[in-house]
């Protein structure tokens, strides 16, 4: 049995792929160490979304070489990277033992038994360990469904797809994650409802395109697309207080859902909806087929049925071409929309996709310098957007100790804002009220009602 050390990069998703590695080396009688310094194995899931995300998990791996000085130690790249790049990362890293792809998280334990079998059973320390395993696998979806709960854990994800076909085209997902492929419905639920056996109440479904989850698999039915369904299934899983998603792309973002926010109770108020770009000329070229307009009467209708809806973007500056007149643009439409909160990115170049053939390609001190004034607008905004609930009245899940001062507790709002406040220790894992008493920008300060 081998100590085991997993660092995981980027979204939500890779997250939840790693737990359920996690648990299924936990299953063999592996344990998981956060201390890399007593690490027999080492497992990087990675992320692509941009070069310095692939750099990180690079120079973590080139870093982590000097722990097979006095001992064999099993090194693999999974996730993301591991799918773009396969078997150029033997090369390039000469240590490293296992590359699995996105489809394969489910054969990581047996992968890492081999090679713990393989290497110390060796007579060198540095005999290697070459798998490399990038194919494709039909319902691997379904392979990401088990979970390693702490104890009093409120929340949870859910993986309900996996793959984009929308081709956007700065983006690497469609190459890393492949083509889209969902869940049926009742082994959603039936997940949910484990879940909520073991005391969780809040559930994150997960999706690169979340709100077209079950589009090529499962019917509209009275104008309700299979998204929605499956929201209306999981809104009668007892015991489940709030359902949130991410992400949900602006098209196909169609009324049903919109009425969803009205209907479904446990929906929460929050949606980040990613924009890219408020240039129409760029949005075209990324092939986001909606305009800036568009965008912004999708979230006045959003907020017509749901005032106090919290939404949040993501936003790319410097994509290969953007003049300054685009850039005007976008911040156009972040002063018109006045997001919760944003995050801004410098467009990377991916090689492979089509924006990196553009030959406009910006230099990196103009993508600094609309990063930083792109920032600074957008925490503006976070700013007044959380100073609206002082002296309000909401309703928190209390998710345990705050990060930054553990003797006070934390939760979210139904808007997904973080409330810490003096609790006691019967609060965690509750859904209290709390009335908000003042703001920092990103954080909310409260107290408990008590009726
Ligand atoms: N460069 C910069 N940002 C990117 N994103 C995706 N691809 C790139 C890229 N090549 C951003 C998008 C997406 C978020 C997850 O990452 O804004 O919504």
């Amino acid at each position: 049995m081998a100590k085991i050390f997993i660092k995981t990069y980027g979204c939500q998703m890779n997250e939840r792929d790693s737990e359920q590695v996690t648990r299924m080396l936990m299953q063999r009688g592996h344990t998981i160490t956060a201390r890399e310094e007593e690490a027999e194995v080492v497992l990087l899931n990675t992320c692509s979304v941009r070069d310095l995300a692939e750099q990180k998990a690079l120079g973590k791996m080139g870093m982590l070489r000097t722990l097979s000085r006095d001992r064999p130690i099993v090194y693999g790249f999974l996730g993301c990277m591991a799918q773009s790049r396969g078997s150029t990362l033997l090369d390039e890293v000469p240590h490293l033992d296992l590359v699995v792809g996105t489809q394969k998280f489910h054969r990581v334990a047996d992968y890492v038994d081999e090679a713990i079998e393989r290497k110390w059973t060796a007579r060198f320390n540095d005999a290697r360990y070459s798998v490399v395993d990038v194919e494709e696998e039909e319902n691997s979806q379904s392979t990401i469904r088990d979970h390693v709960l702490g104890g009093r854990q409120v929340t949870a994800f859910v993986s309900i797809m996996q793959g984009c076909n929308m081709h956007c085209t700065f983006c690497i997902v469609p190459y890393t994650r492949g083509h889209e492929r969902s869940r049926p419905i009742p082994e959603i639920v039936g997940e949910v409802k484990t879940l909520v056996d073991k005391g969780v109440k809040e559930v994150t479904l997960l999706g690169q395109i979340v709100n077209l989850y079950g589009r090529h698999e499962f019917a509209t039915v009275k104008g309700k697309s299979p998204f929605v369904q499956l929201l209306e299934a999981l809104q009668e899983v007892a015991g489940l207080e709030r359902i949130r998603f991410t992400s949900p792309h602006p098209i196909g973002f169609r009324t049903d859902l919109i009425e969803s926010f009205g209907r479904l109770t446990k929906l929460a108020e929050h949606i980040h909806l990613p924009l890219q770009s408020g240039s129409n000329r760029i949005l075209k070229a990324m092939h986001r087929t909606y305009t800036a307009e568009k965008f912004i009467s999708l979230v006045e209708r959003i907020r017509s049925v749901t005032p106090n809806v919290a939404i949040t973007t993501d936003i790319i500056v410097g994509y290969p071409g953007e003049t300054e007149e685009d850039y005007a643009r976008t911040r156009e439409v972040v002063e018109r929309v006045g997001f919760d909160n944003a995050f801004v990115f410098k467009y990377s170049k991916r090689k492979g996709t089509p924006a990196a053939k553009i030959e406009q390609q910006l230099p990196d001190s103009v993508k600094q310098v609309r990063n930083r004034d792109l920032l600074e607008l957008v925490n503006s905004w976070a700013k007044r957007r959380s100073e609206r609930f002082i002296g309000r009245e909401v309703e928190i899940l209390c998710e345990g100790p705050s990060k930054t001062n553990p003797t006070r507790l934390a939760g979210r709002t139904r808007e997904n804002k973080i409330v810490v406040f003096e609790g006691a220790p019967q609060h965690v894992g509750a859904l209290l009220k709390i009335r908000i008493v003042r703001s920092t920008g990103y954080t909310l300060y409260g107290e408990p009602i008590s009726h």
